[in-house]
């Protein structure tokens, strides 16, 4: 049997890794560390075989917690675990500094001592910044790592950690480089889910600055294929760009979700700008595909519409992560604006 350690597997994306290594692979055993965060989830690894799966509750900045938990020469961390939306990270960055900065410099501490085989970092496209929208311009992985948020800056900062940690002290890692993530279970606070959530509701859908921001859009299953391609087959101190090559203005990922639904364009409401919002991610996937043999597996339509569809079909998930706290975010976020 091999042993992975996952940090933040009850999020959107760290459970979607979960499931499916657990179902690609037999001999796969997961420890999954979360501290379970407004953004965690346990709701999210109800299917989960646990034969082979064991949840520690934990936070990745607690060094003595991290210890306990991470078995001794297991095969591999996966890093997930972060503060990830960048609106909170422009009302409050301390948070985001903690966890995405200091967390990941525990892991790695922890990974030495444990003598883990592999470390991987999920980080980011933002780490690069923006785009500008009148070129054919791509991130690459030699791309100058220029972040613009708090968030961004935060996972630079985690990235750099991990370069340092394999430099200094030979720390075996690879870095994934992903653009915006769709599918199931994820956090209504995030673009797609939020306009799915308001447009079955028949709330206005917030639109910031003039709709024409490009994200360069991934269906979340081929994200996590990606980060275990780059963990089975990535070299030593690599990073690797994770892309489905789909540019999407922010506006049309909208009206097709109204689309899809048969709502009104009229739900629009344009809202000020996020500050500093950056205006284009579009990522060049060449070397994952290359060197890893990776490429996505999903459309975007398809993987639009089952998406949509996931939500319609489980308004219980949606009802519980949409009460409470989640209600005076959005009055604070978009109350006002
Ligand atoms: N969502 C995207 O589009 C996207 C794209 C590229 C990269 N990423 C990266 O992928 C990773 C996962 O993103 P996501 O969208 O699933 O995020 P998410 O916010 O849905 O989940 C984050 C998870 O981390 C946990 N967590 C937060 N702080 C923690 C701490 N201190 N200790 C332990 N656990 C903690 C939360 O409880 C939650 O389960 C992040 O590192 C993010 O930067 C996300």
């Amino acid at each position: 049997m091999k042993t992975y350690f996952v940090t933040g597997g009850a999020g959107f994306i760290g459970s979607a890794f979960v499931k499916q290594v657990l179902d690609r692979k037999p001999d796969a055993t997961i420890v999954n560390y979360d501290a379970l965060t407004y953004a965690g989830n346990l709701a999210n690894l109800e299917d989960v075989d646990s034969d082979r799966h064991q949840f520690i509750r934990g936070d990745i900045c607690d060094r003595a917690a991290v210890m306990a938990a991470m078995p001794e020469g297991c095969d591999a961390v996966f890093n997930f675990a972060a503060e990830s939306h960048v609106d909170r990270s422009i009302e409050s960055a301390d948070e985001f500094l903690r966890t995405n900065v200091i967390g990941t410099q525990v892991l790695i501490d922890a990974a030495r001592t444990k003598g883990v085989r592999r470390f991987v970092q999920v980080s980011t496209d933002e780490v690069m910044g923006s785009l500008a929208d009148d070129t054919n311009d791509y991130f690459t992985e030699d791309s100058l790592l220029q972040p613009n948020s708090p968030y961004a800056a935060s996972k630079a900062a985690a990235e750099f950690v991990v370069r340092a940690a394999r430099e200094t002290h030979g720390v075996d890692a690879v870095i994934t480089r992903c653009g915006n993530n769709y599918g199931p279970r994820q956090f209504p606070e995030k673009l797609i889910p939020l306009m799915i959530a308001n447009a079955f509701n028949d709330e206005p859908l917030p639109v910031y600055g003039d709709g024409r921001n490009v994200r360069d859009w991934i269906y979340v299953g081929d994200h996590c294929a990606g980060i275990w391609a780059a963990f089975e087959r990535g070299i030593d101190g690599k990073a690797y760009n994770i892309g489905a090559r789909n540019e999407q203005f922010n506006i049309d990922v909208v009206t097709s979700i109204l689309d899809a639904l048969g709502k009104p364009h009229s739900l629009i409401k344009y809202v000020t700008d996020r500050p500093g919002h950056d205006r284009r991610y579009a990522i060049d996937p060449t070397l994952a595909e290359t060197e890893l043999g990776w490429k996505p597996m999903v459309t975007w339509e398809d993987g639009l519409r089952s998406t949509i569809d996931w939500y319609l079909n489980n308004s219980d998930w949606v009802n519980n992560v949409r009460n409470g706290e989640y209600q005076e975010y959005y009055a604070k976020m978009y109350g006002g604006r």
